[in-house]
């Protein structure tokens, strides 16, 4: 949620922060702020708002060649500016950035004010700068590591000291630190996204350890203060994905590539001859695959619906029992954990504070745990037994969509994988293939028709509120064209099983408030229709996703077909129509439609 961006090298660092902090605003952010150290000693800058206005309210000789900013998203007090980052010690010498919770601060800003210190912020992270500033050591290492010995909770810190002017030391415990190798200049950051213009050379940081970063390279050590010897790699990623290029948002390039992603994910992945997909990285043989007895799908937000189309097509065509949960609840109801159940953590950021926490809980009571990510080397896809890489690319926009598409494919390989082993028959694996690789161009033929979901978009983003409906393959499909509709438009959007529209929902069905239904050509189309009556005679305005041939009747409906595919797989190609209703109306509202307010894209905090 919030990030980190840190620069030490020949240039000025001011302006390299700050782009680093535009790159990181996808998050989710309500204030900015940066450090930097110079001739004239350690300089502060911050305010809430966007970084924009941070930059405009910088003094012209802002300079030093050694920097760290952040951006905030308000947890112990509001936006303000005092509450922004960098915060600092009472005389000035030390600025600390910082992401995640201190879990004790209230005790520790008590001792320190009994203790004579004033402090100006009501955050937890203010601690962190008093305790550097009074640690007797007499490195900025040993005064680091003194500060966290004193403080529970999560962090991902970066500290700089007037008294040491040539290095940031960083620090990381469950918020995620990366440090980037450029030519004698170095970066730090809490996500490669701020780095990847400079650099993709990087060491990711393990819980528990410190970095110094000076112009020159990096050392890292424990918090007793032991060499840990981490190394950089270079990282083959492309940096112009990063980039909206032409586009003229994030969200609206990331559905322009669901085509390409959705042919990565699934390439070298089919297995024609036996009929099946081949999931190396899962780590799972035949044997221990036929013990599964229960599937458990895990997830937060948009991963937690696809996480149910997942655990549908599952248990379609592997016939073993299988749901899905949101992470964010399942801890806390101390779960029993099977050991013949295999648990797949979804995740496109694999950072995830809710998801992660659900995989260490899993693994803690020694279940085997799958994840299904996106960004290579995260935390849960570190955290997990094995797992399945989604190579959708960076996904920057709050609202995912490529990496929706892709987890769902994801999905059908691990099913069919389930399914070949177990009872699933050889046609029917060749028939799912042949639909597997039809999806790709049927997607491209989905989005070929965007002008007719743009006007759709545009009638229904002059309601209030929206039903979205859906029966089995068709419920999560509405949940996710809800949610996305709800998070971008900010117009009510809520979801409902078609089937239970006579047990409450109904009673709000009027001309102001239209149903988007989910009606694919399935063993449900005559209910589904008979559903679509009863909305329609009491004046609700209808969008209907269907199939080409579904016959609707005399149902006065604005209707949208899709291509057909195989029948487990039809979700992924009718969630493709409700990410561009989404898309649309938040365009037509004028919103912002990467940076929706008060959402971030990876959510790091409980
Ligand atoms: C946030 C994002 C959602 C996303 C969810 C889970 O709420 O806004 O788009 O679905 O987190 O994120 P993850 O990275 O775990 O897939």
């Amino acid at each position: 949620m919030c990030g980190i961006v840190g620069y030490v090298g020949a240039q000025q660092a001011a302006p390299i922060v700050l782009e680093g902090l535009v790159r990181l605003e996808h998050r989710g952010y309500d204030s900015a702020g940066l450090a930097v150290l110079g001739g004239s000693g350690l300089r502060v800058g911050k305010r809430a708002g966007r970084v924009r206005d941070l930059a405009e309210a910088l003094p012209k000789r802002f300079s030093g060649r050694l920097g760290v900013g952040h951006t905030r998203w308000a947890t112990h007090g509001p936006a303000t500016d005092a509450n922004a980052h960098p915060h600092t010690d009472t005389a000035g010498l030390v600025a600390v950035v910082h992401n995640g919770i201190l879990d004790n601060a209230s005790a520790l800003r008590a001792a320190l004010t009994d203790a004579g210190v004033e402090l100006v912020s009501d955050t937890d992270t203010e601690v962190l700068a008093h305790l550097v500033e009074r640690s007797g050591a007499d490195t900025l290492e040993g005064k680091v590591s003194d500060a966290l010995a004193a403080v529970e909770g999560t962090y991902g810190l970066a500290v700089v000291h007037a008294d040491f002017p040539d290095r940031i030391v960083v620090a990381r415990h469950g918020s995620p630190l990366i440090v980037g190798v450029g030519e004698r200049e170095m970066f730090v950051a809490s996500d490669l996204a701020a780095l990847v213009r400079h650099t993709t050379t990087v060491a990711h940081l393990e819980d528990g350890e410190l970095a110094t970063v000076t112009a020159t390279g990096f050392t890292t050590m424990r918090r007793d203060l032991t060499t840990t010897h981490r190394e950089a790699a270079t990282l083959d990623i492309d940096p112009a994905g990063y980039e909206a290029g032409e586009h003229a948002s994030y969200m609206r390039k990331e559905i322009a590539e669901q085509p390409e992603s959705a042919e990565r994910v699934l390439r070298g992945r089919i297995d024609e001859r036996f009929a099946t997909a081949h999931l190396g990285g899962l780590g799972l043989d035949p044997r221990e695959t036929r013990g599964i007895s229960r599937v458990k799908v895990l997830g937060c937000g948009s991963a937690y619906y696809v996480g149910q189309m997942g655990a549908a097509l599952v248990e379609e065509l592997a016939r073993i029992p299988a749901d899905a949960e949101a992470a964010s609840e399942f801890r806390y109801r101390d779960p029993v954990i099977e050991p013949d159940t295999l648990y797949v953590a979804v995740s496109q950021s694999g950072e995830t504070v809710d998801t992660l926490l659900a995989v260490q809980e899993i693994r803690r009571k020694g279940g085997r745990v799958v994840g299904l990510v996106n960004v290579v080397g995260s935390a849960v896809a570190r955290e997990c037994d094995g797992g399945v890489y989604l190579h959708a690319g960076p996904e920057v926009a709050v609202a995912s969509t490529k990496a929706l598409t892709t987890m769902f494919l994801g999905f059908a390989l691990l099913a069919l994988q389930l399914g070949r082993v177990r009872d699933l028959s050889i046609a029917d694996g060749r028939r799912l293939i042949a639909g597997l690789q039809r999806i790709p161009d049927q997607v491209r033929e989905i989005l070929a028709q965007e002008d007719e979901y743009a006007e759709v978009a545009r009638q229904l983003a002059t309601a209030e509120s929206l039903f979205f409906v859906g029966r089995v393959r068709g419920f999560p499909v509405a949940r996710e064209g809800a949610q996305k509709f709800k998070e971008i438009s900010y117009r009510h959007a809520e979801a409902y099983q078609t089937s239970e529209l006579k047990h409450g929902p109904l009673a709000l069905v009027e001309p102001s408030v239209p149903t988007v239904a989910i009606v694919p050509d399935d063993e449900l189309v005559d209910r589904n229709v008979a559903a679509l009556h009863e909305i329609a005679a009491r004046g609700g305005p209808l969008v209907v996703v269907t199939h080409p041939g579904v016959d609707l009747g005399d149902v006065p409906a604005t209707r949208l077909d899709v291509p057909r595919s195989e029948r487990e797989l039809d979700p992924v190609l009718l969630t493709i129509p409700l990410q561009l209703l989404a898309y649309h109306a938040a365009l037509h509202l004028g919103h912002d439609i990467d940076k929706p307010r008060n959402l971030a894209k990876s959510v790091t905090v409980e």
